[in-house]
């Protein structure tokens, strides 16, 4: 006998698909929230329906009559901090349900790289959906090794970085859809990328500047993607060739050392993360030394520290510390993580831009004990590629992060360094619909003369009248650091008042320090001019955050 879901939840699955009633019902209350259909149902085509199937059949195809979502845990909880140490975080998350507990080892920064919130992506392990458990950038070694501890509590772990890869698909460790199909369309998410063209790049600061940001444009015209502003450019890097050749070295492998199909030398390039030093490397490294080489080998693959220096090691100076070693080439590649994308703050608009996309990217260079350490996507597209190039690249959907549906809605935009970014974006969106709504930026970075990006194009937005105000902070003109958020305090009745106009405001840049410093800020901001209390400012601009008043893309 077939059962109606209950009236409030619209039907998703096929009348024929084989659950009962109360699996019916739970899939289908599942499937809304993950679809956010709450608010006007959209019935799923028939080729989704299908797709739907298709995943449940493979992989959920267990459906639990009681799902593991059903935890009766509303998420609310004080380790949703990015700016909280793991361990903190894991400790806070204590006597949660599994799925809680993974969500505390990500980096909480609902950044996209994994391509979910940490939120999805946790529910997708916990669900045995999604085997990757190393997709967490910003939680990097630690939040892998914490998720693979907690995945040990599912009843069949799934298969980890650690794995080894089928003979001859070495190249990227694939793995089971995500509990949301991600959309097959070419460029849509980072399991199905585009090609995109790169068409130039200009320097935003002057000679002499400590920094080194590049404005770069893509040419989509190819590719056939759109974006709207807020959105995130996914582009998949390529390693430095030397870099490569240096670890070819370390290994005395042959370049050419067919490695499925294709020369070593090239999936060193292209396909595997060359740092940092992944566990299963020295997991390797362990089998093939003895003695003492052996027990240090074993002691960094259970994440210790033996001499002092495991932050620091990437791929060529993990093999630097065991010379002479020959792994095989092939077993080498498969102890590899696979190479990641990266993620950039779209910095344009289709409407001013049409087929363009343009970024703003901070090279990352630094040196560990002499040699030069290269950030692998940043100096890409600031040294490697060449215009002309085509590159992958995928539209990373925002994650709660776009112009407010009223145009007329006022908006604050705080971004310094490369966080003004969207915040280009959103003024060059709302200059072409010719939105009433005032904007305000903050904007600041090290010096003036060197660090002022976009100082042209800004200037003549603020004589255009599409930016309403420009306020500015130079961290290291004077004798004391001078930060965006020492800007917002000394405006902060102005900032007041547009709030209780209904302001948005948005945060763009450095999570770990700014983003919380300038949230504090702004409390303290609604404490002084908005007469109360400072817990009563901190439930205010919660209470902006629910209604999406104030939006973060921090990284
Ligand atoms: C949603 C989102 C939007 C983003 N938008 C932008 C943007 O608009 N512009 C932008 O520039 N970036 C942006 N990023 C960051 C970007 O994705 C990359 O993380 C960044 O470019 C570095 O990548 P990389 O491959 O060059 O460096 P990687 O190879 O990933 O190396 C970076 C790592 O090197 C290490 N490192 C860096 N500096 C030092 C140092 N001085 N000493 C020791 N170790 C160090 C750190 O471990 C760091 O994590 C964004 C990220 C997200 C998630
Ligand atoms: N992990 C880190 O320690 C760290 C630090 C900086 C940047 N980053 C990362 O580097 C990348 C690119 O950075 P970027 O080029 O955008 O610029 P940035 O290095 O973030 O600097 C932009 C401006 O922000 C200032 N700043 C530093 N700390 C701040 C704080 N707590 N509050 C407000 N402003 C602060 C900087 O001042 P000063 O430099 O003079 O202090 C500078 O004037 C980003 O991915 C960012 O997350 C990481």
């Amino acid at each position: 006998m077939t059962v109606s879901p209950r009236p409030s939840i619209p039907s998703i699955l096929p009348e024929s698909a084989p659950f009962t009633p109360e699996q019916r019902d739970w899939l289908n209350g599942f499937f809304a929230g993950l679809l956010s259909l709450e608010d006007g149902v959209t019935m799923l085509s028939p080729e989704d329906s299908a797709a739907l199937m298709e995943n449940l059949r493979a992989g959920g195809g267990q459906a639990q009559p009681k799902g593991l979502l059903d935890d009766g845990d509303d998420g609310e909880a004080p380790w949703h901090d990015q700016t909280l140490p793991l361990v903190d975080r894991m400790q806070l998350a204590q006597g949660r349900p599994l799925r809680r507990r993974m969500m505390a080892a990500m980096g909480q920064q609902d950044c996209g790289q994994c391509g979910y919130t940490c939120e999805n992506y946790s529910n997708a392990i916990a669900e045995r959906s999604e085997e990757r458990l190393n997709l967490c950038v910003p939680g990097g070694k630690e939040t892998f090794r914490t998720l693979k501890k907690l995945a040990e509590e599912l009843a069949a772990p799934p298969a980890t970085s650690a794995a080894p890869a089928a003979a001859g698909a070495v190249v990227v460790k694939t793995a089971a859809q995500p509990a949301v199909a991600a959309p097959a369309e070419p460029g849509r998410s980072r399991d199905h990328p585009a090609t995109a063209t790169l068409l130039a790049r200009s320097r935003l600061n002057k000679p002499g500047s400590l920094k080194e940001t590049w404005h770069i444009e893509f040419d989509l015209a190819d590719s056939g993607l759109d974006y709207v502003v807020g959105d995130s450019f996914g582009i998949f890097p390529r390693n430095d060739p030397a870099l490569a050749d240096a670890v070819l070295r370390a290994i005395a492998a042959p370049a050419d050392f067919p490695i499925g199909g294709r020369p070593l030398r090239e999936v060193l390039i292209d396909a595997v993360s060359l740092a940092p030093a992944p566990d299963m490397l020295f997991q390797l490294i362990s089998y093939i030394t003895g003695g003492e080489r052996r027990q240090k080998a074993k002691a960094f693959a259970a994440g210790e520290d033996p001499d002092g220096d495991a932050e620091t090691l990437d791929v060529l100076a993990a093999l630097e510390k065991f010379p002479g070693i020959r792994p095989d080439p092939e077993a080498f590649v498969e102890a590899l993580d696979p190479l990641q994308p990266r993620l950039y703050s779209i910095a344009s608009s289709l409407k001013t831009s049409p087929g363009r996309v343009a970024l703003t990217v901070d090279t990352v260079r630094y040196a560990v004990n002499a040699r030069r350490r290269l950030g692998v996507a940043s100096t890409y597209l600031a040294d490697r590629a060449a215009p002309g190039d085509r590159i992958r690249v995928y539209v990373q959907k925002a994650h709660g992060f776009g112009l407010p549906a009223d145009p007329a809605v006022p908006v604050i935009m705080i971004g310094p360094g490369t966080g003004v970014a969207p915040f280009r974006a959103f003024l060059h969106e709302r200059m072409a619909i010719k939105a009433p709504g005032r904007n305000w930026l903050f904007f600041g970075h090290q010096r003036r003369d060197y660090d002022f990006f976009y100082e042209d194009e800004l200037a003549g937005m603020k004589h255009m009248g599409v930016l309403t105000r420009l306020a500015l902070a130079w961290s290291r003109d004077g004798e004391e650091k001078f930060y965006v958020q020492d800007r917002m305090r000394e405006v902060g009745r102005d900032l007041w008042a547009w709030l209780a106009d209904g302001a948005h405001v948005y945060v763009c840049g450095d999570a770990k320090r700014m983003a919380k410093d300038v949230e504090r800020a702004l409390v303290d901001i609604v404490a002084q001019h908005g007469a109360r209390s400072i817990d009563e400012a901190i439930a205010f601009v919660a209470d902006l955050k629910r209604k999406g008043r104030y939006q973060q893309d921090v990284y």
